[in-house]
């Protein structure tokens, strides 16, 4: 991170960094928000494959769902507005399980989680912080590997947050779904996601999902939506580039110095010694 003129553009709200889009108001107002029996959240750590999930889930639901902007962004107004919605409440977020407001857990609400190889995930905020004016200035991979590992970026650190939600991953209203996995056999993935929904969707349309939502379709379809920059479940940025940027599985490689591996993979195995992961 860099330069005195960028310390504004975080702030730490119980240990976690945050942008300052995300008021502290607004998140000091999360324990007392309202949720609602039908209300689902598309759970992640940022850079997991959240658009791509979100993607999948308004194509399945088939109706003007509202994907509004994550709940920890904006001001108290984001709150009120999301109140007064009359449609069903799809709502992305980047929350720490502790952070959840607590209704979300009394009511059962449906929950995904969308988890991806941390190694992979750096790499790719390492590119969203790059080209994001958003965000503090990072100059290099090494700069930014540090960070990452430290857990001082935006959401805090991916061990946290991967632990908080791993610890629930046997109750029945939360699904957890690995990018990897997506990747692998869609169809597999999205006909998990409708049962756990209950939603009744065909093979046939399912496969039409699936094509719709590969990489190189969402791309597409949002570079045609880019003169709609309030289209996007992204608070941070309208830049479509920075959120469809490669789509891979194991950028990584391209990137982590086999020093830097070792280091990650030290920490990986001290911090998730108790994860089943
Ligand atoms: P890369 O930067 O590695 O390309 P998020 O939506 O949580 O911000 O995650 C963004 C990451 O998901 C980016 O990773 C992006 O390319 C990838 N992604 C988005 N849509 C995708 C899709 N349809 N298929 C595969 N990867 C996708």
């Amino acid at each position: 991170m860099s330069n005195s003129g960028e310390a504004e553009l975080l702030h730490t709200f119980k240990g976690i960094p945050f942008t300052t889009r995300s008021s502290p108001e607004l998140l000091n107002s999360l324990d007392t928000f309202d949720a609602r029996e039908d209300d689902v959240l598309l759970v992640s750590y940022p850079k997991s494959g959240t658009h791509w999930l979100a993607g999948v889930i308004t194509k399945l639901y088939n109706t003007q769902v509202t994907i509004t902007s994550p709940i920890e962004f904006g001001d108290i107004s984001q709150l009120e507005e999301l109140n007064k919605l009359s449609s069903k409440r799809i709502i992305p977020t980047h929350l720490d399980y502790n952070m959840l407001p607590p209704n979300f857990k009394n009511k059962k609400c449906k929950m995904i989680y969308i988890s991806r190889n941390p190694k992979d995930t750096a790499v790719s905020m390492f590119h969203y912080y790059r080209d994001n004016p958003n965000l503090p200035t990072v100059d290099t991979w090494t700069s930014f590997f540090d960070l990452f590992l430290k857990g001082n970026v935006v959401c805090g650190s991916w061990f946290d947050h991967f632990l908080s939600w791993e610890e629930h991953e046997d109750e029945k209203n939360i699904l957890f779904l690995f990018y990897e996995d997506m990747k692998k056999d869609l169809p597999k993935v999205v006909k998990e996601i409708t049962l756990f929904l209950s939603l009744n969707v065909s093979d046939s349309d399912i496969q039409d999902i699936c094509e719709k939502s590969s990489f190189s379709e969402m791309k597409n379809d949002t570079e045609k939506e880019n003169s709609d920059p309030t289209h996007t479940v992204c608070a941070l940025t309208s830049n479509r580039k920075l959120i469809f940027r490669k789509g891979a599985v194991g950028d990584w490689k391209n990137y982590f110095t086999p020093k830097q591996n070792i280091r990650f993979q030290e920490m990986f195995n001290e911090k998730m010694k108790l994860s089943k992961m």
